[in-house]
């Protein structure tokens, strides 16, 4: 799980882009993505990537975990399916750049008594939640979900399986963050067996010289070897994650990479803006500044980014997310059932989401917990036989109209009103008059067309969606400069 991740790379496809229909209900979404640096350099700012509303800069200790527990118990009277996140913090070596919720140590035996902790906190939360509540969706990530050997990996799922009921492997989304360093073909094998079919793979950059200068050296050979083993043992979804922005790229040397990626073929792309925030993330003090693309730089690898995956027939989904035109994200971004959450984009929009593990965040009704940050805290909690949550916030009304909107405009870059107006009871124009006011400059701009019925964002939009989102969060105004939010791109 990413703590503090960063704007969007982008691309779109070369389909369908007819522009015809209103704003909102054009039947032909236009997904093309037009890369405009004079636009980008000018709106380039910091803001939130919006995988919660509000963020977890909002949360407050009022939300305590007799809160949590209170509403987990009454979310069972609409019932409906569950998402499980796991968090497993370990790494062996720490990444440079890393913004992640990681603890770096080689020492493997403190594997053993926070996986003791973690067993039980799911039977903590599942005593919270119906039996029949069926896992649609579970998440490993980290830090580095392998880390932990493999005998410990079959015994997590094994009660896992024991404290909730999982859907089977056709309808469960079940999903791991591997990184090919920690993962051979029996790892894979395994974890495969226990019910896992999507995974994500860690890749950042191939450049030895960029490798180097981040701490983490990672063979193309042995991420080849593990994306095979994942095709081999029938992986539904592969996914690799990429960095630009990292020390020494230029343009030229990560194409290079982008081309090997195209050519071996995942199903999702993920090209993240890296975060440097050296303040917040320690390791990062070790990336010599010198070393960094300057901007028209990071903007040349951006604009090419785009252009190659564009031409090589990917869509952009959004927010640094790429799929291929058949993919699940891809389908449920025109069939307008796309979601997004704290693992990014998703088709299950109606799960609750618990977040198991030390740092986890949770979403139960129209409330989001995040357990305890700290480990010691976290074994403190869970050894009293406390549930570790600490801090979370609940929706009021207005909250939950806004993360509406910004939830419909992120996944889908297209608003109906009427939708909207339906579903809350408002009149569009009145409750969002000062919202709608900022985006005339965006207007004015391209970015986006406004008419009667709706917002539509114009190819030249897309990759600066989340300023489109800032202007109809009501934080917005007292978060700027104070929080330290990545740049948009
Ligand atoms: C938890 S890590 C992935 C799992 C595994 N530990 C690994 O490294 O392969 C999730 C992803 O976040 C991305 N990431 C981490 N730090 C970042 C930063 N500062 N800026 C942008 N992306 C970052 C990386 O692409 C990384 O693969
Ligand atoms: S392996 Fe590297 S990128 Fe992945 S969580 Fe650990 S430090 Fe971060």
């Amino acid at each position: 799980m990413l703590d503090h991740p960063q704007s969007a790379a982008a691309a779109a496809a070369p389909t369908n882009a007819a522009e015809t229909g209103s704003a909102a209900t054009g039947s032909t979404q236009d997904q093309r993505t037009v890369f405009d640096l004079a636009l980008i350099q000018r709106y380039d700012q910091s803001g939130p990537r919006y995988t919660s509303y509000p963020t977890a800069v909002e949360f407050d200790p009022a939300f305590d975990a007799d809160r949590y527990a209170e509403v987990c118990r009454a979310s069972n009277a609409g019932g409906g399916p569950l998402s499980l996140y796991f968090h497993i913090p370990f790494c062996d070596t720490v990444c440079f750049y890393c913004a992640c919720n990681k603890i770096a140590t080689k020492d493997r035996t403190r594997a053993q008594p926070y996986l003791e902790r973690v067993y039980k906190e799911l039977e903590l939360q599942s005593a919270l939640f119906d039996n029949d509540r069926v896992v649609e969706q579970l998440h490993w990530g980290g830090g580095t979900p392998t880390f932990i050997s493999h005998a410990q990996m079959r015994e997590l799922m094994a009660q896992t399986r024991k404290h909730f009921k999982l859907a089977d492997d056709d309808r469960g989304e079940f999903s791991i963050e591997i990184d090919p360093r920690e993962a051979n073909a029996d790892t894979i094998a395994l974890l495969r067996e226990i019910g896992f079919n999507r995974m994500s793979l860690g890749v950042q950059d191939f450049d030895p010289k960029v490798q180097k200068a981040v701490n983490r050296i990672q063979s193309e050979e042995e991420t080849m070897a593990v994306l095979q083993a994942a095709r081999d043992q029938g992986f539904r979804s592969i996914s690799i994650d990429l960095i630009y922005g990292l020390p020494h790229q230029t343009a030229d040397s990560f194409m290079q990479t982008l081309e090997r990626i195209i050519e071996v073929g995942p199903d999702r792309l993920s090209v993240f803006n890296y975060a440097h925030l050296p303040s917040r993330f320690m390791p990062q003090r070790r990336i010599a500044e010198p070393d960094l693309p300057p901007p028209e730089v990071k903007l040349e690898i951006l604009q090419s980014t785009i252009e190659r995956l564009t031409s090589a027939g990917w869509l952009y989904i959004g927010m640094d997310h790429f799929a291929r035109p058949d993919d699940e994200l891809a389908l449920a971004q025109r069939d307008g059932t796309l979601y997004r959450n704290f693992q990014g984009y998703s088709t299950h929009a109606d799960c609750d989401l618990i977040g198991i593990g030390v740092t986890s965040i949770g979403m139960v009704g129209n409330t989001y917990g995040q357990n305890r940050r700290e480990l010691d805290e976290y074994y403190a909690d869970i050894d009293a036989g406390r549930l570790p949550v600490f801090r979370g916030i609940e929706l009021n009304r207005d909250d939950l109209i806004r993360r509406d909107v910004i939830t419909r405009l992120i996944c889908h870059f297209r608003l109906d009103f009427g939708d909207v107006e339906r579903r809350w009871d408002i009149r569009f124009g009145d409750y969002f008059a000062t919202s709608l006011s900022k985006l005339d400059g965006m207007v004015k701009d391209g970015l986006l067309e406004i008419d009667a019925g709706g917002i539509r964002v114009l190819p030249k939009g897309r990759l600066l969606i989340r300023n489109i989102c800032m202007a109809f969060d009501a934080y917005m105004e007292a978060k700027q400069g104070k929080v330290g939010f990545s740049k948009v791109i």
